[in-house]
């Protein structure tokens, strides 16, 4: 018998972006609505808890000489004109509210010396706006949502839940469902509404700086239920992935001062953003790098054999790097032995952030084109495409969107429930049996079966490496393509694939396999997106077309699933309030 948990709300994901929206529902419902939090994880190791650097917010305006304004232009020309730009509006309005609301809870900002909440610069910002703790932000944030969500006792979070599908019904959210990893159980969440905050998929390449499990779960389930998925052929590289393993070394480095440098000993950014050097976007200084080493002016590590530049902060001294940057200064030398007081880190781009995502309207209502809203469902966070970021996000605005996001649609997402009769959770014969399916999917499909044709494993490595060579900094027409060919041979091979662990508690590798059907979904929506679209603009770099086209390609891409056939593809114009899009210059 399969369990059946009714809630009003159901949240998918336990980030920033989900207990935010959590927080927010419980607020806004007074203890009359209960709310569920299915995390695949224990909450507090979700990815948010792996922010660096910081969030920016406009704090000072007259002292900073900085303006809401200013702060939205910074996020659109970032985002190379793709951006929604009524989105990007609401976001830097918002965030400020945002960074007040965690300093009530008690999140330890870093302070200036009068103690004010202090902020550094940032990539593409035009003045320093980004708070901080000192470079382990995400952790700090994520400390202080949580430990205060525990205070409300309508909210239940169900750590070490895999969710296996999000289940529709008549274009209605009716639950998900999922596997209770410590005891194998199978069982259903339903609710009123739904939000999904999953976070992004990062791990479909292997050089990352993002978790294990930023495998796109949400993003793949809703794709599968019929959700459109926008932009995801923008995927970030963050310039300075530590080298050998691809761990974030914080923006906040080059924030506080430090420079990059070839092998010529020259800070080469002089010749690709003469103006911001160091603090340009990200997609602009990957490149860069990526043209040093190309062009021979990288440096070679010994036993990786992985090309790189370095990253200098010698020059910013012990005492600030201790102060600023202490967590990257343990990361250097725990785990490649150079402490950065005295040596430069070795660095070059790694996969870092999802751009696209579930389609969604400008306050996080789910999509299914460009005008019909799912009534009941909302994303929210990397999981989302809302889209504020664009072509190419700022770093320090992924925070204040998963926060911002979190509570509009907490809000909305409360609101809708608050309204909604108990009756709606009734299980209809059509859910049973969507339910019997999905049960017998998971369990007799892949755990019980005879032997394993292929390894998942297996598929995973050549899926990583694939999209690392193919899908990466530079892509073209050959390359993209090639990468698809191999993405649909894996995906051949995986329907002969099982699970050769048969234990129901803790089945780590029924999980990974789960993962990885998601894995092969997303990297297949990143590949048509960047095959379709025949210019280059901010992340998305095409060397057989150098150029931004706005006449044919200032536009958002939406990816369908397609049971059985390739997905299929349509666009949706970009919303454009105030700036007019013009060419980017740093
Ligand atoms: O570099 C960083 O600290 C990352 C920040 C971000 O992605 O926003």
């Amino acid at each position: 018998m399969v369990e059946i948990l009714k809630y009003d709300i159901v949240i998918l994901g336990s980030g920033l972006a989900g207990l935010r929206a959590a927080f927010q529902a419980a607020l806004t419902s007074k203890d009359r609505l209960r709310i569920a939090v299915v995390s695949k994880l224990h909450a507090m190791r979700s990815h948010s808890v792996s922010a660096e650097g910081g969030i920016s917010a406009v704090l000072y305006p007259k002292e900073m000489n900085d303006s809401i304004d200013l702060h939205a232009y910074d996020t659109v020309k970032g985002s190379d004109f793709l951006a929604d730009q009524d989105a990007v509006e609401l976001l830097v309005k918002l965030v400020p509210e945002e960074i007040r609301f965690f300093d009530h809870l008690g999140t330890p900002w870093s302070r200036r010396p009068d103690g004010r909440i202090a902020q550094r610069p940032f990539g593409g910002m035009s003045v320093p706006r980004a708070v901080f703790a000192a470079d382990k932000t995400g952790f700090f944030m994520m400390s202080t949502l949580y430990d205060n969500l525990l205070r409300f006792n309508n909210v239940d979070i169900y750590h070490e839940n895999m969710a296996t599908s999000i289940l529709m019904e008549n274009g209605m959210f009716r639950g998900v469902t999922a596997i209770d990893m410590a005891t194998g159980e199978f069982r259903v969440f339903l609710g009123k509404a739904g939000i999904i905050a999953t976070g992004g998929a990062g791990r479909v390449y292997s050089f990352v700086t993002v978790a294990n499990s930023s495998t796109g779960d949400g993003i793949a389930m809703a794709y599968r239920a019929g959700i459109p998925i926008k932009d995801m052929e923008f995927v970030q590289f963050h310039p300075t992935g530590m080298v050998p393993s691809g761990v974030l070394i914080t923006e906040a480095a080059r924030g506080e001062g430090g420079y990059l440098i070839n092998k010529e000993g020259e800070r080469f950014l002089k010749r690709y953003a003469p103006q911001k050097m160091e603090l340009a976007p990200r997609d602009i200084i990957s490149r860069a790098i990526m043209t040093e080493i190309k062009e021979g002016r990288g440096f070679v590590q010994e036993e990786s054999g992985l090309e790189h530049v370095l990253l200098d902060l010698r020059h910013l001294g012990e005492e600030k790097i201790n102060e600023r940057l202490p967590m990257i200064r343990e990361l250097s030398k725990k785990l490649i032995g150079v402490d950065p007081v005295s040596e430069p880190i070795p660095v070059r781009p790694t996969t870092h952030y999802t751009m696209g995502g579930v389609h969604t309207d400008t306050y996080g209502q789910v999509m299914l084109d460009e005008s019909t809203r799912i009534p009941n469902l909302w994303a929210a966070g990397e999981a989302a495409c809302v889209s504020i970021h664009g072509a190419n996000r700022l770093g320090s605005n992924s925070l204040g969107e998963t926060v911002v996001w979190g509570r509009l649609t907490g809000e909305a997402a409360a609101q809708y429930a608050m309204r909604t009769p108990d009756t709606v959770l009734q299980v209809s014969s059509t859910l049973d049996e969507a339910i019997k399916r999905e049960e017998s999917r998971v369990f007799d499909k892949l755990l019980h079966v005879e032997s394993a044709a292929e390894n998942p494993y297996d598929i995973r490595e050549e899926l990583q490496t694939t999209m690392d060579k193919k899908v990466g900094v530079f892509r073209d027409q050959r390359g993209l393509e090639e990468a698809w060919s191999t993405i649909k041979r894996l995906k051949e091979r995986f329907s002969r694939a099982r699970v050769e662990n048969r234990t129901r508690i803790y089945n780590n590798n029924l999980r990974d396999f789960i993962e990885l059907s998601f894995m092969l979904d997303i990297a297949e929506i990143i590949v048509v997106g960047a095959l379709n679209r025949t210019e280059s603009r901010g992340a998305h770099y095409r060397l057989d077309y150098p150029k931004r086209d706005d006449v044919n390609w200032l536009k958002h891409t939406l990816v369908y699933y397609r049971r059985g056939e390739p997905p299929s593809i349509s666009y949706i114009p970009v919303r454009i309030t105030r700036w007019a899009p013009e060419e980017r210059k740093y």
